[in-house]
């Protein structure tokens, strides 16, 4: 223990020495897969058996082989970079694995207790709304989102499409007859804004549905430049949640709140709703369930197969996704997992929140071409596949928000 604790104050003040960027670093603190940390023999400093996450310090080559080993097994980055934190130096991270561990726990009660099935029961006005999902639409939101040269948050104009999409949303919702809000966030951690549409609940606004993604690209690859269309990485999700605001914006009032969140700086260490979801869990917000879509156009797996991740989400939303499809979309579900905080679900997970992350393919037969110049609309890009997911978000906004369901512990 007492070696432990060194470490953790040795890696302090290692962590405050460096500057902390992607390209040039001596070493910095990651969370990091446990069983990818332990195969690669890079020392664990602090470790959370039950979540299987541990915490070390990496010099470049070794971020070189997480990511090589990531690349191996499928994965995205491997590994989360502590640096992104605000004050990351003082950080405390054996209490983030402990409260993560506890959370978990509590997720997991809900295998052993005895609580009634999940159920969602087929409604005709949901049923009509999801059937008005567009194709069409989708690919013309994605068309846009991805003719930036990027959508990064450390670029020079991070809020162009930013403020972009705030007009486009004045008039997607000018016609609406539920009140609603439309809000750009402002961030400490990065100069990009998230954005945020409110459609108030009419009879308990203060309970609310969340449903977002982000809107941000990066370009990752060796030399790449600065170009991020991002069209599956993220505009796919992006593109998902204004088709479903342009349907549920347009029908009765909702009982609880419904927020949509198109979140800033994700690529670079989920940054805008780490900081959303923080404020509102300081705020003692009441958030019911939220839906992360991230990457929904590129069907690895095969068309309609859905990647359901495992990790950093809530059972009960695994059982609800299990209701959900029965009902009204008949896709093949397959459990799965990122191995590490992946994507915003992750920052409300961590709140405590219940989240949910329907992913587009299994991790093993994810998109090649995400986080280069190259995730461009193309023959693999599957408009049919990723339409599922806005009627996923559909049933998830319409079903929740008009109901008392809420996870049983
Ligand atoms: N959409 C990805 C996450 C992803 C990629 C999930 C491939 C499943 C398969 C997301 O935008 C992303 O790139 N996340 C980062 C992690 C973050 C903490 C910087 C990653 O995976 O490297
Ligand atoms: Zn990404």
């Amino acid at each position: 223990m007492k070696t432990a604790m060194m470490a953790l104050l040795l890696v302090a003040s290692q962590a405050g020495a460096h500057q902390a960027s992607l390209e040039t670093f001596s070493t910095k603190p990651i969370l990091a897969d446990l069983a990818d940390l332990k195969a690669l023999d890079i020392p664990v400093l602090a470790k959370e058996e039950s979540v299987g996450v541990g915490y070390a310090v990496i010099t470049p080559e070794m971020q070189l082989k997480i990511q090589e080993r990531a690349h191996k097994v499928g994965k995205c980055g491997g590994f989360e970079d502590l640096t992104t934190e605000k004050n990351f130096q003082a950080l405390n991270f054996t209490s983030m694995l402990s409260s993560l561990a506890e959370i978990k726990a509590k997720n997991d009660l809900y295998e052993r207790a005895p609580f009634a099935a999940v159920a969602v029961e087929k409604s005709p006005k949901i049923e009509a709304a999801v059937a008005e999902v567009s194709e069409q639409n989708l690919r013309e939101w994605v068309t846009w989102l991805s003719s930036y040269p990027n959508r990064y948050n450390r670029g020079k104009t991070p809020n162009v499409h930013v403020e972009d999409m705030k007009r486009r949303l004045q008039t997607l919702l000018a016609s609406s007859n539920i009140p609603y809000e439309i809000s750009l966030i402002s961030h400490d951690s990065t100069p990009q804004q998230s954005v945020r549409v409110r459609l108030t609940g009419s009879t308990r606004p203060n309970e609310i549905v969340v449903l977002g993604g982000h809107l941000d690209s990066i370009n990752q690859g060796w030399g790449g430049g600065q170009q991020a269309p991002g069209a599956d990485d993220n505009a796919s999700g992006s593109a998902n949640l204004l088709e479903t605001l342009r349907i549920i914006s347009q029908k009765e009032q909702p009982q609880r709140t419904i927020e949509f969140f198109w979140y800033a700086g994700e690529e670079s260490g989920l940054l805008g709703s780490a900081e959303i979801a923080k404020s509102y869990k300081g705020e003692k917000r009441d958030v019911v369930a939220v839906l992360q879509l991230d990457m929904t156009s590129y069907p690895g797996a095969g068309e309609f197969v859905i990647g359901n991740m495992t990790d950093f989400t809530s059972k009960w939303l695994h059982e609800y996704l299990r209701a959900v499809n029965e009902a009204y979309l008949h896709a093949r579900i397959v459990d799965d997992q990122c191995g590490y905080g992946c994507s915003d679900h992750a920052s409300w997970f961590r709140q405590g929140y219940p989240t949910l992350m329907p992913f587009e393919s299994t991790m093993r037969a994810d998109n090649p071409n995400i986080h280069t110049a190259k995730d461009l609309i193309n023959d693999k890009t599957n408009f049919a596949h990723s339409a599922m997911y806005s009627k996923l978000a559909v049933v998830f906004a319409m079903d929740l928000a008009n109901s008392a369901a809420r996870q049983p512990y």
